[in-house]
């Protein structure tokens, strides 16, 4: 084909229709959908070059020192500060069947990563809710809500138990964080008593605000594709949270605990930079795809280290996190190439110093994460749509006939 120029015009989004360059014969390769919208959303707003994020138009700062999480979840799902506590009461007072979740969970052996047992988890809740297929309606979807928020709770906590091989919990407590932590059972270490499970419950809480919505991620892409061709919202998520399992997204957390203990003392620090540097690993928990500056959830994930290691002691762990960073955001290599630390940088260190196994790290991601994704898929139904189906480059061989 030969080579052509042409002209689109571009809105007040600085966003033209995809369809234009169709009507024109041409095509966008954008793999990585690096400057492809695929939705028009109000939920959430990112300036990755000024290190902004809000929630509906709230500073994540302001929301993350004020509200509890399902305040926020509130916020998110309808838009507005909600002037009462009818979602919480929603989701505890919920009708959660815990033994059919049990026998999925059982059903993978000890020691199974979670994120599988949680992703087959939402595709039997899925079975067992077969109301969820009438997925244009608008009620079934908001009465929805809080059911698949207290499902969620149950079946990440007893996915942490069965991977760490011990009985789950009852979900006992007066926040969404702290039930949690009770419903994971012998999975959290609670023989730090009441005031320590206070502050950890806390922190669970304000971590579980950061990682619930953030605009169009991987994960949140791939509810939204799925959503698309009319699939129920149960059966949505298995894809969400399956985007999220992997350490580029929201494995990363699990990947910079592992990273930190492979570092395992400062001495060792410059000798891994060179190793990144010369590209044979990761820096995990630095750079994003949006953010060229630091991540705001990061610089609050930092304030809740301090208050959980304050009560659970101090962690070597963090000393090598630092010097990580420290070299980091001087050294020309992470500077010319924009890395800053992002969500998941501290964020392991926090859920260790709480009780959770590593392992464990992407589950929590997941649960709070559940949120945005649910969101994201009630804003797709709530609108016109047409299945998401991707054009293709083709570089493949001409016709030919069989010999
Ligand atoms: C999350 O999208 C979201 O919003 C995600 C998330 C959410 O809330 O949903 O914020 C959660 O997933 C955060 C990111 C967690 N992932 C990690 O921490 C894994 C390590 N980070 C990288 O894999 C990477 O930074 C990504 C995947 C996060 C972003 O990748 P991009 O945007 O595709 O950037 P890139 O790979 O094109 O990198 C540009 C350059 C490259 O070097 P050159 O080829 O130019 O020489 O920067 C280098 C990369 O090699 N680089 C890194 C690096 N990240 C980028 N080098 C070393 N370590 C890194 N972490």
């Amino acid at each position: 084909m030969a080579r052509k120029t042409i002209e689109i015009e571009v809105d007040e989004h600085g966003a033209f229709n995809g369809s234009e360059l169709k009507a024109q014969g041409v095509l966008s390769y954008d793999q990585p959908l690096l400057a492809t919208a695929t939705a028009r959303s109000a939920i959430t707003y990112i300036d990755g070059e000024a290190g902004i994020l809000r929630y509906r138009g709230y500073p994540i700062e302001q929301v993350a020192e004020q509200m509890h999480f399902l305040q926020v979840a509130a916020l998110l799902h309808d838009g507005e500060l909600q002037k009462d506590d009818a979602l919480r009461d929603a989701v505890f007072g919920a009708e959660v069947d815990r033994d059919r979740i049990a026998a999925v969970v059982q059903s993978f052996p000890e020691g199974s990563h979670p994120m599988a047992i949680l992703i087959a988890g939402f595709a039997a809740l899925g079975a067992s809710h077969p109301e969820a297929k009438d997925v244009k309606n608008g009620e079934m979807r908001k009465q929805f809500f809080p059911i698949v928020l207290a499902e969620t709770l149950e079946l990440g906590a007893q996915a942490i138990a069965r991977h760490a091989g011990v009985k789950s919990g009852q979900a006992d407590g007066d926040t969404y964080a702290r039930r949690f932590v009770r419903a994971c059972g012998g999975a959290v270490d609670t023989s730090r008593g009441d005031e320590a499970l206070d502050v950890f419950g806390k922190a669970l809480d304000v971590l579980f605000v950061l990682h619930a919505d953030h605009e169009l991620n991987a994960g949140t892409n791939a509810m939204r594709a799925i959503g698309s061709a009319e699939t129920d919202m149960y059966s949505s998520l298995c894809g969400a949270a399956a985007a999220l399992y992997g350490p580029l997204h929201g494995g990363a957390n699990e990947a910079v605990l592992r990273m930190l203990t492979e570092i395992g003392s400062l001495d060792n620090v410059a000798d891994y930079i060179e190793r990144v540097k010369k590209h044979e690993v990761l820096l995990y928990g630095f750079g994003h795809r949006v953010y060229k500056n630091y991540d705001p959830r990061a610089t609050v994930i930092k304030g809740v280290v301090d208050e959980v290691l304050a009560v659970a002691g101090e962690n070597p762990l963090l000393a090598i996190a630092q010097e990580l960073e420290r070299i980091a955001l001087e050294d020309e290599y992470f500077v010319s190439r924009k890395l800053y630390p992002n969500v998941d940088f501290y964020s392991g260190i926090a859920y260790r110093a709480i009780g959770f196994e590593p392992a464990a790290f992407t589950v929590l991601f997941a649960v709070a994460r559940t949120v945005g994704w649910l969101c994201h898929y009630d804003e797709l139904m709530s609108g016109d749509f047409k299945i998401t189906r991707p054009a293709q480059v083709y570089i493949g061989s001409g016709a030919r006939d069989l010999p």
